[in-house]
């Protein structure tokens, strides 16, 4: 009622300029984003790049805030290969994957107990596969199935979107690789630990006969 009584005092000149302006910056906004996705689209490239280069690119970024929630990174990189794809974007997923495993070490593991990411690397048939385990637990079988869903979360309304492994899902396989998850139970220095190990695949040096991608 109210909206129709002021709309009844605006005349029509008024309205008829509201309106315009706000085709205006509609328009504007449209094209903003279309550019804005223009740009990404062609920033984005293939390219040859060293999987361990890029691992190690993704630690440095990462140690600081790993050391500050008492995380010791175990790393087995002896093994290198080169993957054909989009490296900016992979590097992104795995501090997704490592800022997940940090998030459950914080979560389940008590502050005097150890924590642990385990990261390596190693060659099977064609394909390069980097392994990501922690010793947090392991992900409630109920839920497994569910991890790389968009906006699939256990953590709290501000404390995450679920968005972070189904980008690494779409980044790896935009790269024509796969990642998968799985609980594993291991002894590490004597002890028994169960956790989660994600396993990120990619065709050695960008052979990839089936990936139309
Ligand atoms: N290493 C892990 N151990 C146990 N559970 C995990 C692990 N990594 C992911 N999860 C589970 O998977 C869910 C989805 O992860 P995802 O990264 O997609 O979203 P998120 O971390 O909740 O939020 P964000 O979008 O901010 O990353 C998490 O909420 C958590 O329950
Ligand atoms: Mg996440």
């Amino acid at each position: 009622m109210s909206v129709y009584n002021s709309l009844k005092t605006l005349d029509e000149k008024t309205i008829d300029k509201s309106m315009n302006t706000i085709i205006q910056q509609t328009e504007y906004l449209s094209t903003t984003i279309s550019d804005f996705r223009n740009f990404i689209k062609n920033d984005r490239h293939k390219q040859k790049f060293s999987i361990v280069d890029m691992i190690n690119k993704s630690l440095s970024i990462a140690d600081a805030a790993l050391a500050k929630y008492y995380v010791q990174m175990i790393t087995d990189l002896d093994t290198d290969g080169y993957c054909n794809g989009f490296e900016s974007e992979i590097l992104q997923a795995m501090l997704n994957t490592l800022n997940n495993a940090k998030d459950a070490l914080d979560k389940n593991i008590k502050n005097e107990e150890e924590r642990f990411i385990f990261l390596s690397t190693d060659i099977k048939g064609d394909c390069i596969i980097i392994k990501i385990k922690d010793n947090a637990g392991g992900v409630p079988d109920e839920i497994i199935n569910k991890l790389f869903d968009p906006y699939f979360t256990t953590k709290g309304d501000n404390e995450g979107t679920g968005l972070g492994l189904y980008m690494c899902k779409n980044i790896v396989e935009d790269s024509c690789g796969t990642v998968s998850v799985a609980n594993r139970k291991f002894i590490y220095n004597g002890i028994n630990y169960v956790g989660a190990e994600f396993t990120i695949s990619f065709p050695i040096d960008g052979k990839a006969e089936f990936c139309n991608r």
